[in-house]
């Protein structure tokens, strides 16, 4: 059925002399995060949609982050003057326009040509913060301000760690984000069930409706992987010290780790399950951010990701208690779906709803954002 806003567009269109049943869509057509979702997952291959869009084994965990925001509500305040609505903050020393910044989402090359670089080019369009390793290494070469952390994952092994530093140091990065979720490569039942592989680096993904090629490893044999099973605190410590910009540990959820951290000298947290993409069963992000918030005790700012998909997803967020959120798999639909300009609207839509939900909440400046303004039902 056609819709009202796609019949408007078509009179528009036969105004302008075209084609009255001419429907094409263009970055504009998607209302919100969820229908550039849905245009994603159509110019996809399976297997790609499936890379990004799953969660580890039943996705319990994926699902959970985002009903946990459904059992949130607001408890707006009204009579306060909300003309001017400021969502800027200072966080580690930069100062940001919006609290949202770009996930390390590492892999979105394999499935998205130059997916790395678009997704940057679309951040430092929209002066947004990204976590990137390596994507925005050209936008980086050609001296463009880019503000960006970097994301070390790795066994860690100092001499290369120093190295490292230096480098990205040298680069311009604002902080290193230490993932500390992925001891091992974890177990998803969608890319087992697509035979999906790190070989797509070389050959690149099969074109949307094109069948899924032979199996070439066995299903589960990437499962057990070891990523960084030797990462301890010890570590962070260390790399605090050979580090000359802010250390932000990625992937707390339980509060003793998140006290652990601040005795540990990391400079801030990310509440975060990786997306729901590691330990299936895990704590939705933002049922475990209280606990954390207050384990941190205001020490250190603590940030939290995933299941973010709406500008109110954003306050709840900072109601509960993070300085920001870090935002995975949205700006990869606005990508999937319609290129850079794809990424420029996710982070615009995110950033005008965030501003939307704070005027019609009554709140005129993220520190007026705390605790009283949400309510989880049932308690
Ligand atoms: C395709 C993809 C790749 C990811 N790769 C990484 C990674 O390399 N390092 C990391 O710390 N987190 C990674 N994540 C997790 C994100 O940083 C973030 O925690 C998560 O996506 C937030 O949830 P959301 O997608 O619902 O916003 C990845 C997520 C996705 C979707």
């Amino acid at each position: 059925m056609l819709s009202r806003r796609s019949a408007f567009r078509s009179l528009a269109a036969l105004a302008a002399g075209s084609p009255l049943w001419s429907q094409e869509e263009d970055v504009n057509t998607p209302v919100n995060i969820h229908e550039f979702e849905e245009i994603a997952k159509r110019k996809l291959h399976k297997l790609a949609y499936d890379f990004i869009a799953s969660g580890a084994e039943d996705e319990r965990t994926l699902r959970a982050n985002r009903e946990a925001f459904d059992r949130v509500f607001l408890l707006p305040r009204v009579m306060n003057d909300v003309s001017n609505i400021d969502t800027s903050l200072d966080l580690l020393g930069t100062r940001h326009d919006f609290p949202i910044f770009i996930a390390p989402t590492g892999g979105k090359s394999l499935v998205i040509r130059d997916a790395d670089e678009t997704v940057a080019a679309g951040a430092l369009a929209s002066k947004i913060a990204i976590c990137t390793a390596t994507g925005a290494q050209k936008i980086l070469e050609e001296g463009k301000p880019l503000v960006w952390w970097t994301n070390t994952i790795g066994t860690p092994d100092k001499a290369s760690a120093v190295q490292y530093c230096k480098r990205v140091e040298d680069q311009g990065a604002k902080a290193i984000v230490l993932t500390v979720d992925n001891p091992y490569q974890s177990n998803r039942d969608r890319n087992n069930r697509n035979r999906f592989d790190y070989g797509y680096m070389q050959t690149g993904v099969p074109k949307p409706g094109e069948p899924i090629p032979p199996p070439r490893v066995p299903a589960k044999a990437v499962m057990h992987k070891p990523h960084t099973p030797n990462l301890t605190w010890e570590w962070l410590e260390w790399a605090r010290g050979a580090a000359k910009i802010p250390v932000i540990v990625k992937g707390v959820l339980n509060p003793l780790d998140a006290a652990l951290a601040v005795q540990r000298g990391a400079h801030a947290i990310s509440v975060s399950n990786h997306g729901g993409r590691q330990l299936d069963g895990a704590i939705a992000s933002l049922d475990a951010l209280p606990a954390c918030v207050d384990a941190v005790g205001g020490k250190i700012p603590v940030l939290m990701d995933g299941g973010i998909r709406r500008g109110q997803d954003i306050l709840k967020a900072l109601a509960l208690g993070a300085k920001g959120v870090l935002i995975g798999r949205a700006p990869l639909w606005g990508l999937a779906a319609f290129g850079q300009p794809g990424v420029e609207r996710v982070l615009w839509m995110l950033g005008a709803e965030l501003k939307l939900a704070m005027g019609l909440a009554g709140v005129r400046r993220l520190a007026d954002i705390d605790r009283s303004l949400v309510r989880r039902i049932p308690a």
